[in-house]
């Protein structure tokens, strides 16, 4: 037969792969041949038909594949006896399964097994392995079934990584192996593991919180670990392995409680020798599966658990003296609290040594002291290392007096019920981690809260102590609280049976400064707490030196003043610098390096229950809001439960002292022109809350009394705390109603319902009382004649009785009459009882400035004004501008435009 030269390629390449393949096969088989041979070469001991020669496969304890190439895919040597060490070509058998060696006397370093793709059991069980190769674990895709235990020889190793490829892996026994270090968090990506024991090894530290990943897992050995350290810190995994019949942790060092165990299916719990504490929880005692715990050795509290019937409960009498009773049955009351708030701090160990049995006032629980009746009244535990959380539970030892949790690591918030606990005097929570708000305590209570990240601003310095030493003025200040509430639900009482309606006189019983003072706290639909801001300060006064610097005193992030630096101003807030009272807090004098200022001490009655968070918001507001017809707010501080404002100082008293205080105050009538321009000046500052902001304010509280005047007599709007930030879309919303008597808008004080126009109203009402030289309510008048909105718009119809009603400590000229008429009609238009019917505040602006146009033209020069103005500012941006260096005013400012400051 002649080749043919013409043969396809085609045609002899599946031949020549055939050939190559069936090569290769062959090459393999011999490999395995040899590995084989290797093998029984390196080993002794070997059952006879190892020596015999011939077909490997015929070999007692391999198996190999029937049809093809026959390759090795078993070995099975477990319990023969054999000895000797492994030939390194056992890798090249790469079609084994299983390698199973178990109870032999093999030593010496185990060869890599690595790209064993197919292996599914590695069974080197009790063994003198010496060593494992650097790849262990390495490229077994399909390993199920791994064992390693008591390898007594081997030296110390810790599992790889690498056995993360190993993603079918079942069972995991390596007890008795010489693992070392932290517990092999890689374990946890093993889903799959039914199995894991990693008994008697050299493991230390926690467990991974990634372990709560082994959902399948439903045996776990992890007990007697061989290093001092042993296994350690909490078992909270262990509640998401549902699975879980097994859990012999014994003898480690774990901490904490037990934890819910109500999902799961255990039958053996052995926990004994721990440092386990806390309560045993129902949710192991109920689990009906279980058949064998054992707990002895622990530093369990509270009840003696009773297990059900059939269950094999070990628990030594040490154990068992530790819990309230002997047998099971509730705690006395204050041991069940006591354990609850223990339960917050996760039953720390350090509690449990000495929190046990059913007598908390015997004297040897750390921390507690009873009084003689044996009420629990001292809980002290400073510097002991507590985590967790400070338990509401607190709240129900009525008794306590003194709570100490400082210098701790304490997390979270402090529960409101704290605040209402009625005989506690002092509560330290110095220097934890507490975040949330500090609850409002009454002031009788001393609070210590430094060093906690409260609200935003985190972290104060724990410098200070005895902030509020004048106890005497707050207690004066809480009766004041006290009172102001019980006149204000008789004065809405009494408004109500005036048909609400009809906004008529309001009629207030008491002294001219108190019924100034009177403060309307109705709680609306959307009652929100923001609205007892209302801190009402009476009066400011002395010398402004213009802006000196005073960046130098607040602190990097900002506006914020140390408790240290206001106490110096303020001269420990001495009696001497009391510019003014109210219900809501006091203000003082304040010399900060010689720049003065007004520190508006709030009341914690009030300020505190918004706590940190919420004042902080605030001070977000009034920091936006600055113009220079508004006091600015320089600063502010939170120290403990104390809240701080600090404002610029005005010199030239309140318009409220002008206009009718005048004897006390010994101030000149106003004049005319005067008048004119206080009124523009309270209008800009108005018309830029409502709307030239980027946001609409609502001041809620305008009065005479909130108005400030400079030595010039330039005057700003001030007591921003009323100040409410109303939303973009919706310009109307119902609050609690805040603001005085007098200068209420009826629609406000009827429904709630708050608009820019209830500032409007009360700007008509101070207008009239500038016109008139009077006060909007004065009860020294007959009863009709109390409420001047009422008397004004009716004299207003005669004008011969409204000449006589004009202050007359004004010289009217003819030209100054025809103005007055005006704004008197503004007044009028401003009081309007619909709010619809009132004007904007913008108009205001332009029907006076148009006025004293005409009047003084060049009298409303604001050159001299030394306020930077911009609608909004960063903080960072703060210093900056206090400095105005550069500043731009906002376009609609209709006499001032973009300009340098010099
Ligand atoms: C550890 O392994 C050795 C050798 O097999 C054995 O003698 C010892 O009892 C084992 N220890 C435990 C605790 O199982
Ligand atoms: C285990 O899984 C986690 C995420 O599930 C991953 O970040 C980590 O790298 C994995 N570990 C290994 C060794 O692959
Ligand atoms: C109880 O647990 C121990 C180990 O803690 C175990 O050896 C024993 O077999 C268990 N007994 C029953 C009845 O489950
Ligand atoms: C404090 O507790 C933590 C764990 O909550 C622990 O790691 C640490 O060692 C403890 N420190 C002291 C001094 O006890
Ligand atoms: C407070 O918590 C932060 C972060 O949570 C942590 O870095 C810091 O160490 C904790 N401080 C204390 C005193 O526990």
């Amino acid at each position: 037969m002649g080749r043919d030269p013409h043969l396809p390629l085609a045609a002899v390449l599946p031949l020549l792969l055939l050939l190559l393949s069936s090569l290769a096969a062959a090459a393999a088989k011999s490999a395995d041949e040899g590995a084989i041979s290797d093998l029984a070469k390196s080993l002794s001991n070997l059952p006879s038909s190892w020596t015999s020669g011939g077909d490997v496969c015929t070999f007692d304890g391999i198996t190999c594949e029937r049809g093809g190439e026959g390759r090795v895919t078993a070995i099975r040597l477990g319990n023969k006896g054999v000895s000797g060490t492994l030939p390194p070509s056992l890798s090249s058998l790469t079609a084994l399964t299983e390698l199973d060696l178990e109870g032999n006397t093999l030593g010496g370093a185990f060869p890599s097994v690595a790209g064993l793709t197919g292996l599914t059991r590695l069974v080197l069980n009790d063994n003198w392995f010496a060593s494992l190769p650097k790849d262990f674990l390495q490229d077994l895709p399909s390993l199920q079934y791994l064992s390693l235990e008591n390898m007594p020889k081997l030296e110390p190793w810790s599992v790889s990584d690498a056995i993360v490829g190993s993603s079918s892996l079942e069972t995991f026994a390596a007890s008795n192996a010489s693992i070392t270090g932290a517990f092999p968090a890689v374990l946890a990506n093993l889903t799959s593991l039914r199995s894991l024991r990693l008994s008697y090894n050299k493991l230390t530290g926690g467990l991974p919180a990634g372990l709560a990943e082994l959902i399948a897992l439903d045996s776990l050995q992890l007990n007697n670990q061989q290093l001092d350290g042993k296994l350690s810190g909490p078992i909270n995994v262990i509640a998401a392995m549902t699975n879980l019949k097994v859990l012999w942790i014994q003898s480690n060092q774990f901490t904490g409680p037990i934890p819910d165990l109500s999902k799961s299916q255990l039958e053996s719990f052995n926990v004994r020798d721990n440092m386990l504490t806390g309560v045993v929880p129902a949710s192991l005692t109920g689990i009906k599966t279980l058949k064998n715990v054992s707990l002895t050795n622990n530093q369990f509290q509270g009840p003696m658990p009773e297990f059900n019937k059939g269950v094999v409960v070990e628990l030594s009498t040490e154990t068992q003296s530790r819990f309230c009773q002997t047998k099971p049955g509730p705690c006395d009351p204050l041991v069940t609290i006591l354990f609850e708030v223990a339960a917050g701090f996760g039953y720390p160990y350090e509690l449990a040594k000495t929190w046990n049995g059913n007598a908390p006032c015997s004297s040897t629980w750390i921390g507690i002291v009873c009084s003689s009746g044996k009420d629990l009244i001292i809980v002290n535990l400073p510097k002991r290392n507590l985590s967790g959380t400070i338990s509401p539970a607190f709240a129900k030892l009525t008794g306590l007096q003194k709570l100490d949790l400082s210098d701790n690591h304490l997390t979270g918030e402090i529960p409101e019920d704290l605040a209402t606990m009625p005989n506690l005097n002092l509560f330290d929570v110095t220097n934890n981690n507490l975040s949330g708000e500090l609850p409002t305590f009454k002031p009788s209570v001393k609070v210590l809260a430094e060093g906690n990240r409260f609200g935003e601003s985190g972290f104060l310095p724990s410098s200070l102590a005895g902030a509020h030493k004048n106890v005497g003025m707050i207690i004066g200040i809480l009766i004041a609280v006290v009172l102001l509430v019980a006149c204000v639900v008789l004065l809405v009482r009494h408004l109500r049976r005036k048909n609400s309606e009809k906004f008529g006189p309001v009629s207030t019983k008491g002294s001219p400064d108190e019924s100034e003072m009177m403060k309307i706290q109705v709680v609306g639909i959307n009652g929100n707490n923001n609205e007892d801001s209302a801190v009402q300060t009476e009066l400011y006064s002395q010398v402004s030196s213009g802006s000196t610097n005073i960046a130098h005193m607040f602190e990097s992030h900002g506006m914020q003043f140390s408790m240290e630096v206001l106490l110096k101003a303020t001269n420990n807030f001495n009696e001497d610098c009391i510019l003014g009272k109210g219900g809501f807090g006091v203000v003082y004098k304040g010399n900060l390096d010689g720049k003065l200022v007004a520190v508006k001490r709030c009341d914690s009655g009030v300020m505190g229950t918004k706590g940190q968070q919420e004042f902080m918001a605030e001070i977000d507001v009034l920091r936006k809001v600055r113009h220079r017809h508004l006091v600015g707010l320089l600063g502010y501080c939170t120290h403990g439960y104390e809240r701080l404002l600090v404002y610029e100082y005005m010199s030239g008293g309140t318009l409220r002292e002008h206009l009718c205080d005048l004897q006390k105050s010994g101030y000149t009538p106003l004049t005319w022109t005067q008048r004119m321009t206080i009124a523009l000046d309270v209008a800009r500052g108005i018309e830029y809350l409502h709307g030239l902001a980027q946001e609409t304010f609502i001041h809620r509280d305008l009065k005479p009394s909130n108005i400030l005047l400079d030595q010039d007599l330039r005057a700003k709007v001030s007591d921003f705390g009323l100040v409410k930030l109303a939303n973009d879309t919706d310009k109307s919303m119902q609050t609690r109603v805040a603001g005085t008597f007098g200068y209420l808008a009826p629609e406000y004080a009827t429904t709630g319902k708050v608009t820019t126009k209830v500032d409007v109203y009360a700007y008509g009402v101070i207008l009239m009382e500038m016109l008139a030289g009077r006060k909007a309510l004065d009860d020294s008048l007959p009863e009709d004649e109390t409420h001047l909105v009422t008397i004004f718009r009716k004299s207003m119809l005669d004008k011969e009785k409204f000449r006589k009603f004009v202050d007359t400590t004004m010289e009217l000229s003819a030209e100054a009459w025809k103005s007055l008429l005006e704004v008197a009609d503004l007044a009028r238009h401003c009081t309007a009882r619909e709010p619809n019917q009132r004007p904007d505040m913008s108009h205001c602006v332009n029907r006076l400035s148009s006025l004293l146009d005409e009047w003084k033209p060049t009298d409303i020069d604001d050159d001299d004004d030394d306020e930077c103005e911009t609608s909004q500012m960063g903080l960072n941006q703060q210093l900056e501008k206090w400095r105005c260096d550069d500043f731009t005013i906002s376009d609609s400012d209709t006499f001032s435009m973009s300009r340098k400051y010099n």
